[in-house]
């Protein structure tokens, strides 16, 4: 039976107003800038540059859309970075602006990059994630991924341990 439409309403958000496209070289400040205020121990410019050279690598922004852009305001309000090797997709980094979270803009670039992904033959989505990260899990969760395994010690910097989770397509 088809919803009626303000039942639909009252479960289906609406698909947040922001343009998706590649990162290029012009952008590396403005990434910066969101990786920064997204991580205690942020990757450096030189790495995201170097995500820029790999083939199999791709960066995908989220921007402030052209109406609602302000010349002293950065448009870049997140990013995610993806490998694509075989069948699989696996995300190395996703991060949003602290000031547009909760609005569908992590979910939107995760399915951006897992069609993406399908589109150029991949089956199988991975990641890992620190296992103090509730924010990301619940986003992986909610998209659909599950935990396969536990990797200790995975990142250095604090001997976090961190969770493996996939996505089969
Ligand atoms: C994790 C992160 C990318 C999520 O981005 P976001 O744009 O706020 O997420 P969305 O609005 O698309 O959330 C989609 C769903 O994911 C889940 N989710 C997102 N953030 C959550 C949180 N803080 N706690 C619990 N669930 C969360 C919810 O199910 C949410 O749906 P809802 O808002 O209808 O409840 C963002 O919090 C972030 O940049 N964190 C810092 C960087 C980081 O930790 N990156 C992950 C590295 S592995």
């Amino acid at each position: 039976m088809r919803a009626r439409s303000e039942d639909s309403q009252a479960v289906l958000k609406p698909a947040p107003l922001v343009e998706v496209r590649r990162m290029t070289l012009a952008d590396l400040e403005d990434v910066m800038a969101v990786e920064r205020l997204a991580f205690k121990n942020p990757w450096s410019a030189e790495l995201f540059r170097r995500e820029l050279m790999h083939d199999w690598s791709t960066v995908l922004l989220a921007l402030r859309p052209a109406s609602e852009r302000q010349a002293d305001a950065p448009s870049v309000i997140g990013f995610v970075i993806f490998w694509l090797v075989h069948d699989e997709v696996h995300i190395l980094n996703v991060a949003i602006h602290p000031t547009a979270r909760r609005q569908g803009i992590g979910r939107l670039l995760m399915v951006e990059a897992i069609e993406l992904g399908r589109l150029n033959g991949a089956s199988l989505v991975t990641l890992e994630v620190r296992r103090s990260n509730l924010g990301a899990l619940g986003l992986y969760r909610n998209l659909g991924f599950r935990p396969v395994g536990i990797r200790p010690n995975y990142y250095v910097d604090e001997g976090e341990d961190a969770v493996v989770m996939i996505l089969d397509m």
